[in-house]
């Protein structure tokens, strides 16, 4: 942190640190995450000359409360404040409320969302922590960054602690319409929590639509206009800022020969095929990997394809696995890959390549770099950042994105080939019709999608929030500091 003050001029405050510890024989260390969000905000923070980064080290792995890391360290010129979760509390709050009930309930409820109110009380016990610790991190006057569903009522916590602070919050999933959020018994209270912000974004413009209309029908504001609520005396702006990726650096390394090498070595691995179709998700039930096996599998049935010239290649992170709706997800999914490796399968040579593991960045641009078609089918997805990073190594302009009409990606990748996952006969067509797509249409299509993720990249997506945020008057602090 710099010495110019005490206090943190700009706090984000996210589920997860942006750093994963990595065990080594002489001592545990500290990378930064290959996630977005580092990426998109490190324009942001550079900006800063005071800046601090709050989020659980996210330790899911290791139940062993003994390793959970609690003081403060500097990385890459961030103050990282670790916020601790003992194994019960992780159960409540990133478990429980936040994926048992949250998750599928803001993701049309592709699978059934739990209300249990231990849960609630966890996670509300574990936001307060978070909002004290960023009332603490922050200076006079200071810009706070929340992150996500996992955080909802940090604003409203954090603006009674600190009304001196401009408070943004960015909602990284979808936003269910009210309907949907009417189910949840503590709706009144996460509303209000996320009106403690001064600006509240969206992935897409449905979202914002869908949180002006309840904050309205819950009774807790008034209508200033289409993108302003009135809130206890403050004007609270709710708008669309759909990220981006750093396409800048994805299309770096997707150029460098060991990527090219390692993409071409990964085709003679799979063994010279016509044609590979690659899906990169983590192992979630929003994500469609089940359908779009299925689709796979009666391509295969009815000759439409031939497992002598399409190969799958199916990357799905291990993710959220303590929770039922996940691991029952993996079972289905497991047996799937193997009835039709069995079914079509030779020796030697699968059809479908599944890896339940994590790759790495390198690993997983030789993936893109070597597939020809990408399959993107999620049921409901705030963004689903893999199809942009997929257009962004195309460099060649070769390639076709199968993308689900349901991501957040479809609204501005419109010449991908967009499809209904609900619809398995349409998603067999499509998939039928990228796979013998001529080079000339890819191309159109891949040069419109290339402009697109460049022009929305990632730092774009951050500045713009940071702008609109920054744009909101904020009263002098010494004005509003608590007594
Ligand atoms: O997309 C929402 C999100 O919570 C991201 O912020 C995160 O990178 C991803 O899902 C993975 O979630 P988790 O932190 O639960 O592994």
């Amino acid at each position: 942190m710099s010495d110019s003050g005490p206090g943190a001029s700009f706090v984000v405050v996210a589920n997860r640190l942006p750093v994963k510890r990595i065990e080594a024989e002489e001592g545990s260390t500290w990378v930064t995450s290959p996630g977005g969000l580092v990426a998109a905000l490190a324009p942001a923070l550079a900006d800063h000359d005071g800046v601090a980064w709050l989020g659980w080290t996210g330790d899911a792995e290791s139940d062993a409360e003994s390793e959970v890391v609690t003081e403060p360290f500097d990385h890459g010129g961030v103050h990282l404040i670790p916020i601790p979760l003992s194994t019960d509390e992780r159960e409540l709050h990133y478990d429980g409320m936040s994926n048992g009930t949250l998750w599928p309930l803001y993701h049309d409820k592709v699978e059934p969302s739990e209300f249990h109110r231990t849960w609630y009380d966890g996670y509300r016990r574990i936001n307060r922590r978070f909002a004290e610790a960023a009332a603490s991190a922050a200076r006079p006057g200071a810009t706070v960054w929340v992150h996500d569903y996992q955080l909802q009522l940090v604003p409203g916590m954090l603006r009674e602690l600190r009304p001196d602070l401009t408070i943004g919050f960015f909602l990284h999933i979808p936003f269910p319409p009210p309907e949907l959020f009417y189910q949840l018994p503590w709706r009144r209270e996460l509303t209000a929590g996320l009106l403690g912000s001064d600006l509240i974004g969206f992935q897409a413009p449905d979202g914002a639509a869908n949180f002006h209309r309840l904050a309205l029908r819950l009774g807790l504001c008034a209508r200033k206009s289409k993108t302003t609520l009135e809130y206890e005396g403050r004007t609270v702006d709710v708008k669309a800022f759909p990220i981006g990726i750093d396409v800048a650096r994805y299309d770096e390394v997707a150029r460098d020969h060991d990527v090219t090498d390692a993409a071409r070595n990964l085709r003679a691995q799979l063994g010279q095929p016509q044609v590979v179709l690659l899906g990169v998700d983590r192992l979630d039930y929003t994500k469609g990997i089940d359908i779009r096996l299925r689709a796979f599998k009666e391509l295969l049935a009815e000759e439409r394809l031939h497992a002598s010239q399409v190969t799958m290649v199916q990357v799905a992170e291990p993710s959220r696995d303590r929770v039922d709706a996940y691991i029952s997800l993996r079972e289905r999914v497991e047996q799937l890959v193997g009835e039709i490796n069995g079914d079509y399968g030779r020796v030697g040579f699968p059809v479908v390549h599944y890896i339940h593991q994590t790759r790495s960045f390198d690993e997983l641009l030789a993936m893109y770099r070597t597939a020809d078609v990408m399959l993107i089918t999620p049921f409901s997805d705030g963004m689903n950042l893999v199809a942009k990073e997929y257009v962004a190594t195309r460099f060649d302009e070769s390639g076709v994105l199968v993308l689900s009409e349901f991501a957040g990606a479809a609204h501005q990748l419109k010449d991908a080939l967009l499809v209904n996952p609900y619809d398995i006969e349409a998603m067999k067509a499509t998939i039928e019709r990228a796979v013998v797509m001529a080079p000339e249409e890819q191309r159109k299509r891949m040069k419109t999608m290339r402009r697109n993720v460049k022009t929305h990249d990632a730092s774009s997506w951050a500045r713009s929030f940071l702008s609109a945020l920054s744009a909101k008057t904020a009263t002098p602090p010494e004005a509003q500091l608590p007594i």
